[in-house]
């Protein structure tokens, strides 16, 4: 079990290195990042170029198919990855996981929320409260649960790197996604703040606003065509690869971002330029 203030006095408040990086007593050690939404799309690329980058990864999704196919993928290319299975919505869920994975690791590094989506199409005169509800739930809810059980963990380790998901939608508003465009303005400020609150104790708080980007659930809902005409209105010309998003996942959490806080990375392309 690691000893967290070994690890502190060797490592400090950067996160270190992205390889394995040595304790007092000659523990190999890595930082350990939850993401949560790891199951697919985008999550799914943090996870691999986290674990990548010499990290631990702890899958957190309610699709446990997907999750346990992204571990796969992240042992086979040598990395570390557990699986913890929990609705972001659920509270006491959230609260359960985020224990035991401490109790496991011993520390938690990093915090990625990407379990989130824009779920429903509707003009405002079709859209049901519950419907708008689940929308804000997954996005803004969720992500405020995982990051209220983290953040006490990562001030007391005085460290600590939180990377939330917004969209471009949460920037420009999009007709027919009003509680997604919500959500995701709500989830800038709530990160802002955070981010403000955070900071005197070596926690820093970013986020990562991707534009239109072909994860396996986009290309499934629209065809070839239509993404060939959304990459037509982007200055860049095509739409981004989860993979390109991830990037911009793994900068806010390496030596490179130590002094970002509250700011948030657009990685759309050109599409939007704040
Ligand atoms: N794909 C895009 O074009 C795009 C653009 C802008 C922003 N985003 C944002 O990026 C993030 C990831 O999107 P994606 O396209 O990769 O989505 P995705 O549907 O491919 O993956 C989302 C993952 O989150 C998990 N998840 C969903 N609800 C959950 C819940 N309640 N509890 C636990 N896990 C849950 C899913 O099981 C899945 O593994 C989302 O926050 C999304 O809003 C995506």
């Amino acid at each position: 079990m690691l000893i967290r203030d070994d690890f502190l006095d060797d490592v400090g408040s950067g996160l270190g290195e992205r390889e394995f990086v040595f304790g007092k007593r000659g523990w190999t050690l890595s930082d350990v990042a939850i993401v949560s939404g790891g199951g697919n799309g985008i999550g799914r690329s943090v996870c691999l170029r986290y674990s990548r980058g010499g990290i631990s990864v702890v899958i957190l999704d309610h699709d446990g198919e997907g999750a346990e196919r992204v571990k796969g993928e992240v042992v086979r290319a040598g990395g570390s990855a557990e699986v913890y299975l929990a609705d972001v919505r659920n509270a006491g869920e959230i609260k359960r996981v985020v224990a035991e994975v401490f109790r496991r690791y011993g520390k938690i590094d990093i915090l990625a929320n990407l379990a989130g989506g824009s779920i429903h199409v509707k003009s405002i005169e079709e859209l049901s409260w519950t419907e708008w509800k689940e929308v804000l739930d997954v996005n803004l809810k969720g992500t405020f649960l995982v990051c209220r059980e983290v953040a006490p963990l990562m001030i007391s380790q005085g460290r600590g790197r939180i990377v939330n998901t917004a969209s471009n939608y949460g920037l420009t508003g999009c007709a027919l996604r009003t509680p997604y465009s919500a959500a995701k303005a709500g989830v800038i400020g709530f990160s802002k703040s955070l981010a403000q609150e955070l900071a005197p104790y070596g926690v820093l708080v970013n986020l990562v606003a991707p534009g239109p980007t072909d994860t396996l659930r986009i290309m499934s809902r629209s065809t070839p065509q239509e993404r060939e005409r959304r990459g037509q209105e982007i200055p860049i010309g095509r739409t981004a690869k989860p993979e390109e998003i991830a990037e911009a996942f793994y900068f806010l959490v390496g030596p490179e971002s130590a002094y970002m806080t509250g700011q948030t990375l657009h990685v759309n392309g050109g599409l939007v330029m704040p």
